[in-house]
């Protein structure tokens, strides 16, 4: 994204052509920047060619993943309807894994049916109604046991997801227990070992200790695992102050890893793939000025857009057409929804706006669109994908009578 002429531009579209033409609010996708993301991560771990499976709940569009697929990603489901998108998406099932702590016997059917690479389980429960459906369907199916390795991201608590408190994975006793236990099933291969620490995370050094929990775990149990699932949760800059992770220090580690286990590495990477490649164009519907405050009145809200209102998630907001008039005044850029909560960002200094302008929220492209709702009644934005001067409707926007 760049100026042009004080127009700012997605590849070679201006923003406010978008907008003249689809309306806003409206998701925005750059597809060279999809390329770059995809092909730097690949880059990045290329000495082991990694299994690298996109975590569809980051960004859950059917013609997006498709571009992924052409890439040669598989995925990483947490439900029968993502298992659905990837499967709809072209994703080879062999490349699918699915994770998550609270499958139903409907979603693990479905998935056995379906021949995915592997089931990752989190419980005694879960193996066990695997097993009760495998036998029913005559089959052997692969699983991976996810463990919980105690291991701090460092990241928002919010979407810390590695230590003891937390509900996903088994901690290392029943790790064991579960080890044992598939060995002697009849109907379940045991072939991986899967962990995911959280999200956003921004320091090599919690996956470094993962690894090395990870190390002495398959050390002690004396079991060799086809795959070992390192999830995904790489962290992006969203602001000029972010670290950036380093993943040369990750590499090396996983190196190291790997020197003493012979197994294939899969990542589940979601945000580090698609989260800069979105933008939210949304226009200024009022200006209010109040006694204590400022508002800039959007006509995009937390329901289109929740990282703000859920995580306190500070995304940058650009102005569509560059002015040079800076403002004087604060101002807090909110939504029409009738909650507190529904604001983006507070800003000193932007650029001077009117009402009908555009502004531009960055790097959405992750968690943005997926976790959307309908709240308020309102329809959900249009999805773009830009490729060059091609513009592709990758999803219309959701109609009243949709919903009512
Ligand atoms: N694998 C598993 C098992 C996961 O739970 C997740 C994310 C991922 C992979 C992908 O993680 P990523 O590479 O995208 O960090 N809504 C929050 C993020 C929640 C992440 C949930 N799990 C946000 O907007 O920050």
């Amino acid at each position: 994204m760049k100026y042009i002429n004080k127009s700012l531009s997605i590849e070679k579209i201006k923003v406010q052509n978008i907008a003249k033409k689809f309306g806003t609010p409206i998701y925005c996708y750059s597809h060279k920047k999809l390329k770059e993301n995809i092909s730097n991560f690949k880059k990045n771990f290329k000495s082991f060619s990694p299994l690298i499976c996109f975590a569809i709940k980051s960004n859950t569009n059917v013609n997006l993943i498709k571009e992924i697929r052409k890439f040669g990603l598989g995925a990483d489901v947490v439900s029968i309807g993502e298992l659905m998108v990837a499967l709809k998406a072209g994703i080879d099932p062999k490349k699918i894994v699915f994770s998550g702590v609270g499958k139903t016997s409907n979603e693990i059917g479905y998935a056995i049916d379906k021949n995915i690479l592997l089931i990752n389980a989190e419980s005694k429960s879960e193996i066990n109604e695997i097993e009760r459906i495998a036998k029913s369907k005559k089959k052997i199916i692969n699983i991976g046991i996810r463990l919980n390795p105690n291991t701090d991201a460092k990241t928002l608590k919010q979407i810390s997801t590695g230590r003891k408190e937390n509900k996903f994975g088994v901690d290392e006793k029943n790790f064991f227990f579960l080890l044992k236990y598939s060995k002697l099933s009849k109907h379940i291969n045991l072939k991986c070992l899967s962990v995911h620490i959280g999200s956003q995370i921004l320091d090599y050094k919690p996956y470094e200790k993962m690894l090395k929990v990870v190390d002495r775990i398959i050390k002690k149990s004396n079991y060799k695992f086809e795959f070992i699932d390192l999830g995904g949760g790489m962290g992006i800059s969203y602001g000029k102050n972010d670290k950036k992770l380093n993943y040369q220090k990750y590499n090396i580690a996983i190196k190291k890893f790997l020197k003493n286990h012979k197994s294939k590495i899969i990542f589940e990477p979601g945000r580090s793939i698609v989260g800069n490649i979105g933008s939210l164009v949304s226009k200024v519907i009022y200006i209010k000025e109040n006694n204590k405050k400022n508002f800039i009145i959007l006509d995009a809200a937390m329901n289109d857009f929740m990282r703000p209102a859920l995580y306190g998630a500070n995304h940058k907001m650009l102005p569509a057409i560059k002015t040079n008039q800076t403002s004087k005044k604060v101002y807090e850029f909110v939504g029409p929804i009738c909650e507190s909560t529904d604001k983006f960002t507070t800003l000193k200094k932007f650029q001077k706006l009117k009402e009908k302008d555009l502004v531009v929220m960055c790097d959405v492209g992750a968690y943005g669109m997926s976790l959307s709702s309908n709240y308020n009644v309102r329809p959900k934005p249009i999805e773009i994908l830009i490729k060059g001067s091609k513009i592709n409707v990758i999803k219309k926007r959701q109609k009243l009578e949709d919903l009512i």
